[in-house]
């Protein structure tokens, strides 16, 4: 890491300007049209406190931005913000004004003529295919919003995009959020002097982002417990069958290439023996769970079964530090909360450091009430596993010396 320090948000001169302000604002978020509802909220309170630096520093116009979900560059209107706009705004007890454009002249007419003080949500930024793609003239036309820059976009601190890597390269004034330095801090502390026996607890989708993390942090961890849709890559990479479950090739090659250096590494990998299924085919809802040893091939596993519930609770007892990263099954169904619940509920009665990261497993953690019995509730899952490689995060780099 070089280039001079990441200079905070309270080093910034706000009073009277515009502030470009990036976040994570990336949610959980179930039905439809008018009954559409935010499952958890955990990153826009955990956004606030920056916002609210910034309403108290006098900033002229707050210029938020973030993503929902993977759009894939197409105005689709189930990832809209919307419901994040009405949110923050009952949480900071103001109106945030919701712009669909987030370059041209609609969004400077309407950041020109809102009153002082103004909160503008720009729409969800990859809408545009030139955010994913770090198109430098779209980071460029954003910059023209503001005059200062902050990112307190944590969760998305590992991806290089234009609004998250490519903006602080061509504004001069910009520095990172509250949010960020809080991770940073805590993160910092595991990553300098973890103490051991480490256990990694690795789980939930995104699976292939996910396994490049999982193999550098091989050389830190003392036990890695596999569950969820990434268990049935390393179920199929150990030719155990794993049915209809969830399972891309590249996964699959990737799980056999950390097998192999675990072993090496001397590092006990932890895999479910047992599941909770489902038949698609008979119970298109999954409505009638099944135990099982071995997943039938015309099944899908949806959960870990009693059997691992114990191994994955003894392989938690005697931890010192323990980072869990995603859920072990489909939590947000009841029938297959139960494993999520028992490990979530086995982490917090561990006499250990215990870290949860991503939007689902705070997700799920939130669902059970146990939010308060973890040290840190990290709002980013593939971003915290990045950071703990201990080689920093492009965005943040990005921001060195700025
Ligand atoms: C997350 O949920 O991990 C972040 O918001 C990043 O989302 P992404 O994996 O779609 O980039």
């Amino acid at each position: 890491m070089s280039g001079g320090k990441v200079r905070a948000v309270n080093q910034l001169k706000i009073a009277g300007r515009r502030v470009f302000l990036r976040l994570d604002l990336n949610v959980p978020i179930s039905g439809e049209g008018a009954d559409k509802k935010i499952d958890d909220d955990t990153r826009i309170r955990e956004a606030l406190p920056t916002i609210q630096y910034c309403l108290e520093q006098g900033a002229s116009k707050i210029i938020l931005c973030s993503h929902l979900g993977r759009p894939d560059g197409k105005r689709t209107p189930k990832f809209s913000l919307e419901p994040v706009a009405k949110r923050l705004a009952e949480l900071l007890g103001q109106d945030v004004l919701l712009s669909e454009e987030a370059i041209g002249e609609g969004v400077h007419q309407m950041i020109h003529h809102s009153k002082e003080h103004q909160i503008i949500l720009l729409e969800n930024i990859r809408f545009y295919p030139q955010e994913e793609a770090c198109d430098m003239d779209f980071s460029r036309q954003l910059s023209h919003l503001a005059e200062v820059y902050v990112n307190d976009a944590f969760g998305t601190a590992h991806r290089k995009h234009a609004s998250t890597y490519g903006m602080p390269s061509v504004m001069t004034e910009c520095a990172s959020g509250f949010l960020i330095d809080k991770e940073l801090k805590f993160l910092n502390k595991l990553i300098e002097s973890p103490l051991h026996p480490y256990v990694l607890i690795t789980g939930g989708s995104k699976v292939t982002d996910k396994l490049k993390a999982l193999e550098n942090l091989l050389n830190y961890v003392d036990r890695v417990v596999i569950g969820g849709a990434m268990a049935y890559a390393f179920l199929a990479a150990k030719k155990i069958p794993i049915g209809k479950s969830k399972c891309e090739a590249e996964g699959v090659s990737a799980a056999e290439q950390i097998l192999k250096k675990a072993a090496t590494h001397k590092v006990e990998v932890v895999l479910p023996i047992d599941h909770k299924v489902a038949f698609p085919a008979s119970d298109p809802d999954f409505k009638n769970p099944s135990v099982v040893d071995e997943i039938p091939v015309d099944a899908v596993a949806l959960d870990i079964g009693p059997k691992t519930i114990e191994l994955f609770k003894k392989a938690v007892g005697d931890a010192r530090t323990i980072f869990w990263n995603g859920p072990v099954g489909f939590f947000e169904k009841e029938q297959y909360a139960g494993g999520t619940l028992a490990l979530a509920r086995a982490i917090t009665e561990a006499k250990s450091v215990k870290v949860a990261g991503g939007g689902d497993t705070l997700s799920a953690i939130a669902h059970f009430e146990l939010t308060d019995r973890f040290d840190l509730c990290s709002t980013g899952g593939g971003a915290s596993l990045k950071y703990l490689e201990g080689k920093g995060l492009p965005c943040i780099e990005e921001l060195r010396g700025k």
